[in-house]
């Protein structure tokens, strides 16, 4: 059976939005190396053994189509995962959650009436789905976290700040947009139009849709930082900076220690992504 050459050697890209969510990491990175290409840092070494690359996407959709093509093409990484914040896209999902893409949609998409709301308009699909071996290594790593690190991982004033009793791990639908939702109305309507919905953020959806174009292996994990209703903006800030940077940081070690344990399998031509 013929094996695809670039899934022998595992070199995984690693995308944030905010620099803050992604400094961590950077400075975890043995050997490293920067490089810069269409306004971008991008940062090459060894993360906990696992042959690495982190980038800021910056925020938005084209902007984190942008970096996901360039991490494939011409940094020949051959898995994605999104490290983040978002929304919390349902009421059953809390401040200092996690969530983690069981699929995903692009919700300001919407080339009605000529093609379905939410539809990629000649691609005939309007949810993508990440790689099940990554995201449930993901989902291992996440439970790992808040079971054994949280409590080294996050300061008591935070947690008391900002109310994490018992954080939960959800996959589920993520829906991204260009906007931040702030808007209780706003946030019920994609929720009513969205069934399962867990999270709203700005990028993954993008990822999502290049990485299935590519045929590229990918995941996204989000810590949930507000309500995306009228307080959004005002958690934000302070929870990327204290809570979710440490959330990337503890959750991605874990990841690249089990990815560098068992490798992942390599795929087939005619195996799913
Ligand atoms: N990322 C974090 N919170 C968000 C929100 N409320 N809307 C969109 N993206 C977000």
């Amino acid at each position: 059976m013929h094996i695809k050459e670039h899934h022998q050697n595992m070199r995984l890209g690693i995308i944030s939005a905010l620099h803050e969510e992604q400094a961590g990491l950077v400075e975890a990175m043995e050997r490293p190396s920067r490089l810069i290409h269409g306004m971008r840092e991008y940062f090459l070494g060894q993360l906990w053994e696992i042959d690495a690359v982190c980038v800021l996407s910056r925020i938005g959709k084209v902007a984190a189509a942008m970096t996901a093509t360039t991490l494939v093409e011409k940094f020949g990484v051959t898995h994605i995962l999104f490290t983040g914040v978002a929304g919390a896209g349902d009421n059953t999902v809390r401040v200092g959650d996690i969530v983690i893409a069981e699929s995903l949609v692009q919700h300001d998409m919407d080339a009605s009436p000529l093609f379905p709301r939410f539809e990629v308009p000649l691609i005939g699909r309007s949810h993508f789905q990440p790689n099940l071996e990554l995201s449930m290594r993901l989902l291992g790593a996440a439970h790992d976290f808040l079971e054994l690190d949280f409590p080294e991982a996050i300061r008591n004033e935070d947690r008391h700040d900002f109310g994490l009793e018992q954080p939960r791990v959800h996959r589920g639908l993520i829906a991204s947009g260009d906007q931040f939702v702030n808007d209780r109305q706003r946030l019920q309507a994609l929720n009513g139009a969205l069934p399962g919905l867990v999270a709203v953020e700005m990028e993954g959806a993008a990822v999502a849709q290049v990485c299935h174009e590519l045929d590229v292996p990918f995941a996204v994990i989000r810590a949930i930082s507000d309500n995306a209703n009228e307080n959004a903006a005002h958690d934000f800030m302070r929870f990327v900076k204290s809570v979710a940077a440490q959330y990337a940081f503890y959750i991605t070690r874990r990841l690249c220690r089990d990815l560098q344990q068992s490798p992942p399998q390599p795929r087939t031509e005619s195996a799913d992504t």
